[in-house]
């Protein structure tokens, strides 16, 4: 059996997503965002008014959801409990959040139990941020994708249609803090798997991105 998985992890704003949903179509495997999983308990305990100070209320609500990841139109869709949140879980309000609802313990074991069981055909590629070093740390291929968080922060504002909302400097700041937040949790933090190869995409295009990471995938068959 040659079919793998396919770890890639890094701050936020690399171009994870759409390098990894790329690679996956270029291979034949199924992607898997787990922010996006991360990005729905969010949403559920925004609307449930669960906050993060109530733990044992958020365990609570993290195991009563069954979220189910789709291929969709435009990479994957989400849902949870059967309704559709892929558009929802995009929010400014969920980003704001998502780093502090992604530190409980609960919410990490649940959701990573979840991970460890979409992978269990292999011929996945899976983003995030602690999968090679935590989730999967069998998986053949580890990317740690980077780049400036200038450079990040502008790619995400050309992505917003309205950007006259939130200025280039702002959402630099708030890409830097859910980092420092990632990287600083106790439980399975933001960290580069000491065997996993780095990419630093700041000067880099998303086709040469994933070029390199699938001519990589060859040298591990
Ligand atoms: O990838 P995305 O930016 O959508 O992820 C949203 C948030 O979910 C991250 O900032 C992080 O707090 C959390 N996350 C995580 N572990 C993962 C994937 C995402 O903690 N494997």
């Amino acid at each position: 059996n040659d079919r793998m998985i396919i770890a890639i992890d890094g701050p936020a704003g690399a171009g994870k997503s759409s390098v990894a949903r790329k690679v996956a179509e270029q291979l034949g495997y199924v992607y898997i965002d787990t922010g996006s999983m991360y990005r729905a308990v969010t949403l559920m305990a925004q609307r449930a008014r669960v906050t993060v100070e109530q733990t044992a209320k958020l365990a609570d609500l993290v195991k009563s959801l069954e979220i189910e990841l789709e291929p969709g139109e435009q990479g994957q869709s989400v849902f949870v409990n059967g309704e559709d949140v892929t558009a929802l879980i995009r929010t400014r309000e969920v980003t704001l959040q998502v780093s502090h609802i992604a530190a409980n313990e609960t919410v990490r074991e649940v959701l990573g139990i979840m991970q460890r069981k979409l992978a269990e055909r292999k011929g996945v590629v899976m983003d995030g941020r602690d999968i090679g070093s935590h989730v999967l740390p069998q998986a053949e291929l580890k990317i740690f994708l980077t780049a400036s968080v200038k450079e990040r922060a502008l790619r995400r504002y050309r992505e917003i249609v309205d950007s006259q909302s939130i200025t280039l400097a702002q959402l630099e700041t708030e890409i830097a803090e859910r980092d420092r937040l990632d990287e600083q949790r106790d439980i399975s933090p933001l960290i580069c798997a000491p065997d996993a190869i780095v990419l630093d995409s700041t000067a880099m295009t998303i086709d040469e991105v994933i070029h390199a990471i699938v001519k990589l995938s060859r040298t591990k068959l």
